[in-house]
């Protein structure tokens, strides 16, 4: 196994390419399953679950390459509806195959995720949409069993709660379905918008993109022809590389990113004393005189994402004074705590909020990622902590971060991947 060795101390310079959205390609690649022909994807990031969900794609029988952040795919050999738990075990993303196997077959059995390190994320509302557009969904021996033998039908579905990868789930088995489905409460995120402007493109009729409400006209059955296509930039890497320039205090510009798709975090960057000065696609951070503290609640885009919650909290321990973290999305996404503890932070929690104190002076120790998001805050705190940081079990990082060390050490981070 690997682990990533960290000198703190270090101040950060230059500039650094943003890739391509894990968030953004991971539907999109389950989309595919709906096209006629073969797709050119470009910006796709190599990482983990990329390779993951090609992997689990080319299981059900389809074809593809992965060069230079480019994938070529082919899925109109795919035969089998079946995604079966060794993959999607790996990935709780896999998921979003369930919606597109099911329009596209009129049947499938998909592996539940099983459990997450970050709560018990239920995919209750992804069920229970389907079950309304017509299907019959069993729960056997760990599978999701459904069954749409007529196809699926039209309908008005209103989710109970925002969810991400639900809405894209649906808006995927819309598009294929027989008549119109109306999606109310649907989430807004970037990446969302995305899948809705490619299939799209693909000829399906879809209103309200961007809005909490969409209608979709199904093709009723028929595949698509979807479009090449580039992905969006990851606004949560882009993110974490700001949250980098700001608990080192240094300068960094972050380039090939949408500022619009970011500007929750820039407006908190912000608030916290540093500056920020943005082009068409790139973002520049620049010192903050006294690093101000924050007051963080995470909502659903277009607020503050969960997904940069950790990250922030690394950066509030460096903060003249207190900060309030509340986390509203999901019950566990706190494990970077005591991880951030015994690097000396000050952090306590109570139910879904984390008093964070400031001016902490972090100390290196050895500490183990626990989730995707978690991870990256250690490597933040090791960045200012005193002495060599090593930060285990990276393949969490590994998930959703390309070629992170190497990105760091261009900025000047004195980082490097290692055996245990
Ligand atoms: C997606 C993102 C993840 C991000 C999250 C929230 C991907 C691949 N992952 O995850 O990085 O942290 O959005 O922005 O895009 N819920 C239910 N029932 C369901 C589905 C969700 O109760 O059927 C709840 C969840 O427990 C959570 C909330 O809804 O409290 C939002 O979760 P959701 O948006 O579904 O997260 P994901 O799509 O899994």
């Amino acid at each position: 196994m690997h682990y990533l060795s960290i000198e703190g101390k270090q101040k950060l310079q230059g500039s650094v390419s943003i890739s391509g959205a894990k968030n953004a390609a991971l539907p999109l690649l389950a989309a595919t399953l709906l096209s006629k022909n073969k797709i050119n994807i470009s910006n796709v990031p190599n990482v983990a679950d990329v390779k993951t969900l090609l992997k689990l794609l080319g299981n059900l029988g389809a074809s593809s390459s992965y060069d230079n952040n480019h994938v070529t795919i082919d899925t109109t050999t795919v035969k089998s509806a079946c995604a079966n738990y060794d993959i999607v075990r790996k990935m709780r993303a896999s998921i979003l195959t369930l919606g597109p196997l099911l329009a596209r077959f009129g049947h499938c059995e998909v592996s539940l995720p099983g459990g997450c390190a970050i709560g018990q994320r239920p995919i209750d509302l992804h069920l229970k949409a389907l079950e309304q557009m017509g299907a019959i969904i069993e729960l056997e021996q760990g599978y999701v069993v459904a069954k749409a033998p007529d196809g699926l039908k039209g309908t008005t579905i209103i989710f109970d709660k925002v969810t991400v990868t639900g809405s894209e789930n649906i808006l995927m088995a819309a598009s294929l379905a027989h008549g119109t489905t109306k999606l109310v409460n649907v989430a807004k995120e970037p990446e969302v918008v995305q899948l809705c402007e490619v299939l799209q493109n693909a000829g399906v009729k879809i209103d309200g993109i961007g809005t909490s409400q969409l209608t979709i006209v199904g093709s009723g059955g028929n595949l698509l022809d979807i479009q090449d296509f580039t992905v969006i930039p990851d606004r949560i890497e882009a993110g974490t590389y700001l949250c980098a320039g700001a608990i080192t205090n240094s300068k960094i510009t972050i380039t090939n990113v949408i500022p619009k798709h970011m500007e929750a975090i820039t407006l908190k960057l912000e608030r916290m004393g540093f500056g920020i000065e943005t082009t068409n696609n790139s973002i520049t951070i620049s010192p903050a005189s006294k690093i101000l503290p924050a007051d963080i609640e995470t909502t659903e885009y277009p607020g503050f994402p969960t997904d940069m919650q950790a990250q922030f909290m690394a950066l509030c321990t460096q903060a003249d004074g207190t900060s309030i973290i509340d986390e509203r999305l999901f019950e566990n996404r706190f494990m970077h705590v005591s991880e951030l503890c015994r690097m000396g932070a000050t952090v306590k929690l109570k139910g879904h909020s984390a008093t964070v104190g400031g001016n902490s002076e972090l100390n290196a120790a050895d500490v183990m990622a626990t989730d995707l998001r978690a991870s990256s805050a250690l490597i933040l705190a090791a960045f200012v902590a005193e002495g060599t940081t090593k930060v285990h079990r990276i393949y969490h990082l590994d998930r959703g971060y390309e070629n992170l060390e190497g990105k760091f050490s261009a900025l000047g981070a004195k980082i490097e991947r290692l055996e245990e």
